[in-house]
């Protein structure tokens, strides 16, 4: 994994050793993919501010997040059959997170179960919700967050209905998902993934199949995910679950002001900027763009976390400094975890956290507390 230097390097090797359908799944946005690109293009355009002869010894990445003590200010986020990326991906994506002192998201859209998670790692971690039809089932699944000792709730608030992603039809990955002949002639060619995914206990989404035992066919319960997004989602909604959740709560894809100002009325603990990984409305605004008057609006209320395009420590200094509490990574941990399994997120964490430490020594700054907008040199 030393060899691993940046995270292009575990995204090449995850190219390599994970099936072609599942690389388009992680890899893709939504139709013309305009918003997946602006969130990396609005990043790279941020130019960070070099600052020299400042005594930046015995600086720290370290943080307070939520009120948990953070090794850097950054959170995996929820990413969806993350045990089809590799074998129990969730669970050595879990404890990579927990050894190296940051939070771990469990998606609704795991493979694993809350419960396989939670009995294979030492910590609490976070739960992400999706709001379905079916609220009895959202009820249960709050209840076995808690009997799991989650320590927050993640809602996802950006995802009434589902923004199409044109590869994963192409391939196949439609609900329901469709074997075809050249999958399988690529799952041959990938024996690692093969070995660690297929000869697995664990290959159907496991907080659901649980809860549904008639449903565990793949296909079936597929099709049931795909009917039970629900459109009527209101904000009314995320009272009730508040009313049911006694912990913190993390609303999860908001890109407006406006919504943010409502979000920090509900008592949520702390909002993400998010656009969903560009994988929702195509030609929304990117992450970045959004991010500093959603902070100014709403930061002194509730924590404002961001996502959407971090790729490096650099990337996470530009958010910090543009107002948030702390990052949250999807597709840079999924490289990791394709390359290396649970080594590859450690190495994908440690990266960002090297490249954050000598990012703040450069522009001065010695703790995360200092990184504000007079670390940008350029918006
Ligand atoms: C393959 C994939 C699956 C995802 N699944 C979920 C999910 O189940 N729940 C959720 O709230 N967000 C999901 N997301 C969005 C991520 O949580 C996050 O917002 C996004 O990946 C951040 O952008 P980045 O990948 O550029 O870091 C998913 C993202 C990807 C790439």
């Amino acid at each position: 994994m030393k060899t691993m230097t940046c995270i292009a390097d575990l995204r090449q090797t995850y190219h390599r050793k994970v099936p072609r359908a599942f690389v388009d799944y992680c890899e893709s946005g939504s139709y013309a993919e305009e918003t997946l690109r602006a969130n990396r293009a609005d990043l790279e355009r941020i130019k960070l501010r070099q600052r020299i002869l400042h005594d930046v010894a015995g600086r720290s990445t370290r943080t307070a997040l939520l009120g948990e003590q953070l090794a850097l200010p950054l959170a995996l986020a929820p990413v969806g059959l993350t045990g089809m990326q590799h074998g129990d991906g969730e669970i050595h994506a879990c404890r990579a997170a927990q050894a190296a002192g940051i939070p771990y998201t469990l998606s609704t859209m795991s493979i694993c179960s809350i419960e396989d998670v939670a009995a294979a790692v030492a910590k609490p971690f976070w739960f992400q919700l999706y709001v379905m039809k079916d609220r009895g089932y959202i009820r249960a699944l709050i209840e076995r967050a808690a009997a799991a000792k989650c320590s927050a709730l993640v809602l996802t608030v950006d995802l009434q209905v589902i923004g199409q992603r044109h590869r994963d039809i192409k391939n196949g990955m439609t609900v329901p998902p469709e074997i075809r002949l050249g999958n399988l002639v690529d799952i041959a060619t990938k024996p690692a993934w093969a070995l660690g995914v297929l000869r697995g206990r664990r290959k159907t989404f496991g907080n659901i199949a649980g809860h549904y035992p008639g449903m565990s066919n793949v296909t079936v319960l597929s099709k049931w995910i795909a009917e039970q997004f629900d459109p009527t989602l209101s904000w009314k909604d995320v009272e009730w679950i508040k009313s049911l959740w006694p912990g913190k709560l993390i609303l999860k894809g908001i890109l407006d002001v406006e919504d943010a100002r409502i979000a920090a009325k509900t008592g949520a603990a702390a909002i993400v900027v998010s656009n969903h990984g560009g994988r929702q409305l195509d030609g929304a605004a990117s992450s970045i763009a959004m991010l500093p008057p959603i902070a100014d609006a709403v930061g002194a209320e509730l924590e404002v976390m961001f996502d959407g395009g971090i790729r490096s420590g650099q990337d996470l200094m530009r958010a910090l400094a543009l107002g948030a509490r702390a990052g949250m990574s999807g597709r840079a941990y999924i490289y990791g975890l394709g390359a290396g399994g649970e080594a590859g997120v450690a190495r994908a964490i440690e990266i960002i956290k090297n490249e954050l430490d000598t990012s703040m020594a450069l522009c001065g700054v010695t703790s995360i507390g200092e990184i504000n907008r007079r670390v940008i040199a350029a918006l």
